[in-house]
């Protein structure tokens, strides 16, 4: 039993079955389909999009890698394991909440469903699969990490990750609250990544490549508009490299950064808003013409210093034409 306004407990999944002793059920001429979240237009609409990539995906990679068996994890009412049967492959799929599970072997009989929790290790006796697919699950965890160690273990040749990302390009992950609702989180909190945290993790993970699917889902999520940026993207990561076209390689992130740490420029800039010491005024003065060499080259500032795109660019233009000589090859020769 649990309190009231205690924090909500993980459900506990029932023992897996590993699936080569799960018996595919006799098809049934009647289905009643429970309306959920997963029905709502706007729901089905990103189905369809992300469904088409599925397909595209899994048909190239096939024959290429020899393909014949997969899990759909986090499959919610197991539109995609259909979608994964309807490519060629042998597959089951898992989710955390029973009501999904029983909701998924109703509308797809012929396919093995089992309750099962991404973040427990006992996920792993379901076995392995040349392709794994974890679509729309990751950014509803408390623990992305140590998922994709599962799905990594679960995977034989590649995995197929789909996920909401935070914009930017730096490996940051936000912490939320969500709803309690049928197609999110199990603990009603979840780490919500961005792209460049996934990349890093799947790499940690020991996954040896990791590729950007191209072109991605053809829908708004997946594309920057003016009301908002990239709000998704589809990686591919491979226990080999993978040589066909439709996946652009992203490479592994080799130099940490300290957190906190200043560059040369933050720190010139801290020294001057303190009081400008003599090395400041150096650091800061050699960054000033680093940017107005650069500039010159780039074609954005006449040796005079006038035809500059924005404020802080016309200021230290204004300031370099005060140092400067009197024509541009002149400059390029002193360099
Ligand atoms: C947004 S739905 C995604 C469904 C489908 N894969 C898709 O992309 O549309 C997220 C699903 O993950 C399930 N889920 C949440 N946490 C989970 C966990 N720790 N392990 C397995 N499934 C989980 C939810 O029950 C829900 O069905």
């Amino acid at each position: 039993m649990q309190w009231k306004g205690a924090a909500p407990r993980r459900p506990s999944a029932p023992e897996i079955s590993p699936t080569a002793k799960s018996q595919p059920l006799e098809l049934t001429t009647e289905i009643t389909i429970h309306l959920t979240p997963f029905d709502r237009k706007e729901y089905r609409q990103l189905i369809e999009a992300r469904g088409e990539t599925i397909q595209r995906v899994v048909t190239r990679l096939k024959s290429a890698l020899g393909l014949s068996n997969a899990v759909d994890a986090g499959c919610g009412v197991g539109f995609f394991s259909r979608t994964l049967r309807e490519c060629g492959l042998n597959v089951c799929g898992f989710d955390g909440r029973a009501e999904n599970v029983a909701e998924a072997r109703r509308r797809f009989p012929l396919i093995p469903f089992e309750q099962g929790d991404i973040e427990e290790r006992g996920i792993l006796q379901l076995g392995r699969f040349d392709f794994v697919l974890c679509f729309g699950l990751l950014y509803h965890l408390e623990n992305p990490l140590l998922a994709i160690r599962n799905l990594r273990s679960l995977t034989e040749k590649c995995l197929l990750l789909e996920s909401m990302c935070l914009p930017g390009e730096k490996p940051s992950m936000l912490l939320r609250a969500e709803p309690r609702q049928e197609d999110q989180s199990l603990t009603e909190v979840a780490c919500y990544p961005s792209e460049v945290s996934l990349v890093k993790m799947l790499y940690h993970s020991g996954f040896s490549m990791v590729y950007r699917v191209m072109p991605l889902p053809d829908h708004e999520d997946f594309r920057e508009t003016t009301e908002h940026a990239r709000r998704r993207t589809v990686l591919l990561a491979s226990t080999a490299p993978i040589d066909i076209a439709g996946f652009r390689l992203i490479p592994s992130l080799k130099k940490p950064k300290i957190p906190g740490q200043r560059s040369p420029r933050q720190r010139a800039r801290c020294h001057s808003e303190s009081g400008d010491s003599w090395p400041a005024l150096r650091e800061r003065s050699t960054s000033h013409w680093r940017i107005a060499f650069g500039a010159l080259f780039r074609g954005c500032l006449s040796p005079c210093g006038c035809r500059s795109v924005r404020g802080g660019w016309r200021r230290r233009a204004r300031w370099t034409t005060n140092c400067s000589t009197t024509n541009s090859s002149a400059w390029k020769r002193n360099l």
